[in-house]
């Protein structure tokens, strides 16, 4: 596996491949690995010849209340699992290479899809996002790229942003990958201590007390958040960020469910650590 910190040669890497005829499957990542984040290198490993994972802590996407210097890193251990699942590349640009003194474009996509959900709470972040993103597509110019269902706005902000930019990248999702105990897998996950983990169990518990209700016909929004609302709050340390029932592709709140609609889910522990989580309700496959 070939390490790649330089700009230049990451491009000038891709060319080659593409030139001897070789596909390129791209998984853009923070690093701090998990099985959710091998997962989306195995599927980028079935679906192109040569996988090339980023592994960049971006900065523009971090709040000022954010703790960017907090974010979980560890390089060796991240190098050892993307590896083992046959990555090719990875692409570990330094911060003042892909901002330089005197960069100042940002991409944003529309407030109809950054608006709402965690572009509510986290102003910003969405276009911080989609800036690296568009630049990580053009240093890397892959085929195809896969991102996690976990953050399913984010899915969807670059989903937007990739078919407005005719920037030719084949975006993919991949399904949420759980704890055997229903936590979605994430890296900040890392943050919760002992007795927090419990805790965190309320989004993916909710996620199946929404699915129930639904099953027995209860399919009014404004009555599943009421009910919704009140479970989470009865675990200790929570805080809820928002409980919402969106259409899954135009991501507006939706008044009565159906099979198109994805609850999401942001609380945050004891002020602390902020969790997501998603999925189709009614009669869909999440
Ligand atoms: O999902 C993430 O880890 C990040 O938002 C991404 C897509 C790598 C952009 O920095």
């Amino acid at each position: 596996m070939k390490i790649i910190q330089d700009l230049q040669e990451m491009t000038a890497w891709s060319k080659e491949q593409t030139v001897a005829g070789k596909t390129i499957g791209f998984v853009p990542t923070m690093g701090c690995f998990h099985e959710g984040h091998l997962a989306l290198m195995r599927q980028a490993g079935e679906l192109a010849g040569q996988v090339v994972v980023s592994l960049f802590v971006n900065p523009t996407q971090f709040g000022p209340q954010e703790d960017l210097a907090a974010y979980p890193r560890d390089f060796a251990r991240d190098q050892e699992l993307a590896a083992s699942v046959g990555v090719d590349v990875i692409f570990a640009p330094e911060p003042e290479d892909m901002y330089p003194a005197g960069c100042n474009t940002t991409v944003t996509v529309g407030k109809e899809l950054t608006g709402q959900l965690c572009g509510a709470s986290r102003p910003g972040h969405f276009a911080g996002v989609a800036t690296v993103v568009s630049k990580l597509f053009n240093i890397v110019r892959p085929d195809l790229a896969v991102f996690g269902e976990k953050d399913f706005q984010q899915l969807a902000v670059i989903r937007r942003m990739t078919e407005d930019l005719n920037l030719g990248v084949e975006i993919i999702g991949h399904p949420i990958i759980r704890e055997q105990d229903g936590l979605a897998m994430s890296s900040r996950n890392a943050y919760l201590q002992e007795a927090e983990r419990e805790t965190a169990l309320s989004l993916s518990r909710a996620l199946a007390m929404a699915r129930t209700m639904a099953a027995d016909g209860e399919l009014h929004a404004e009555s599943l958040t009421a009910t919704l609302q009140k479970f989470i709050l009865s675990f200790s340390g929570t805080e809820l960020d928002y409980i919402s029932f969106v259409d899954q592709a135009s991501l507006q709140p939706v008044v009565e469910i159906d099979k198109d609609t994805v609850l999401a889910l942001a609380v945050k522990i004891n002020g602390r650590v902020r969790l997501i989580d998603n999925g189709f309700v009614a009669g869909g496959e999440k």
